[in-house]
């Protein structure tokens, strides 16, 4: 299993880190079989376990649930977890409570969106022992400040600001960031101002390491097409295409065949 130093040593030695999400046991059984470096239970499991609409509506008893089963399913991996929606913005006491929720269901490290009103509380979460990622970029808990899931880092101004809170994220103690949906030529400004790596989504090809969705990368959802995912399989095909040719079989009496049975 990969610790903070290896993702430090990585960056230095330009060995890329590979982060995907993972929600539940039984992929993480199948992933803890891969070379992935990293599984992140990310609070998109709101949208894509739960079917809400936003990552807003994750909580902490959902983030523990599912690190706790990613945990059981992929005892080799180093798990981040996200800290969900204003868990961090009632206090030092409140964010510490759901860290170390998450800690003891399994996760190895959190992950904080943000910078700004940030900084004091993963200050102290750092001082405390626990590894902290940071977020930057399209951070999805603020949706409804963005505006809806838009490219960041347009203009200087909020590039100048992306910059900024890259520093002050490393400077707060944060081991590593996530950076979502920026222009390359920003991803790779950040990456190359830090002295620890970032994990991009949407972020160029200059980033230290990248990040995606599981579901996205197995083609679960035939309708989301954002530009910078690389499908590796047709997840909506398989299950789609098998269950189809299981109800049939059922149908048609064709299943179970006599070796499928017993005599
Ligand atoms: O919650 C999540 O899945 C994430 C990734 C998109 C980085 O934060």
């Amino acid at each position: 299993m990969i610790n903070v130093n290896t993702f430090r040593s990585r960056k230095q030695s330009r060995t890329p880190i590979s982060m995907v999400t993972c929600y539940d046991a039984w992929t993480a059984k199948i992933l803890d079989r891969t070379e992935v470096d990293c599984l992140l239970v990310g609070d998109s499991l709101a949208v894509v376990m739960h079917g809400f609409d936003s990552t807003v509506h994750a909580t902490i008893e959902m983030m523990e649930l599912h690190v706790a089963a990613v945990a059981r399913g992929a005892p080799d991996k180093f798990i981040v977890a996200d800290m969900p929606f204003l868990s961090c913005s009632r206090g030092i006491p409140a964010a510490m409570d759901a860290v170390q929720r998450l800690m003891q269901a399994g996760a190895h490290a959190v992950k904080i969106e943000g910078a700004a009103h940030q900084l004091e509380v993963i200050q102290r979460i750092v001082e405390a022992g626990v590894p902290v990622m940071g977020h930057l970029g399209l951070t999805p808990q603020s949706i409804h400040n963005l505006g809806g899931h838009r490219v960041q880092g347009k203009n200087q101004a909020a590039v100048d600001r992306i910059m900024k809170d890259a520093r002050a994220l490393e400077a707060a103690g944060c081991f590593s960031v996530v950076l979502e949906c920026v222009p390359n030529k920003l991803g790779d400004c950040v990456s190359r101002s830090l002295s620890i790596p970032t994990i991009g989504i949407g972020a160029g090809p200059r980033t230290d390491g990248q990040v995606l969705v599981l579901q996205d990368l197995l083609g679960s959802d035939p309708d989301f097409n954002p530009k910078f995912l690389r499908r590796y399989a047709d997840l909506h095909e398989t299950i789609q295409g098998s269950v189809q040719r299981f109800h049939s079989d059922v149908t048609e009496q064709s299943f179970p065949a006599p070796e499928e049975s017993y005599g």
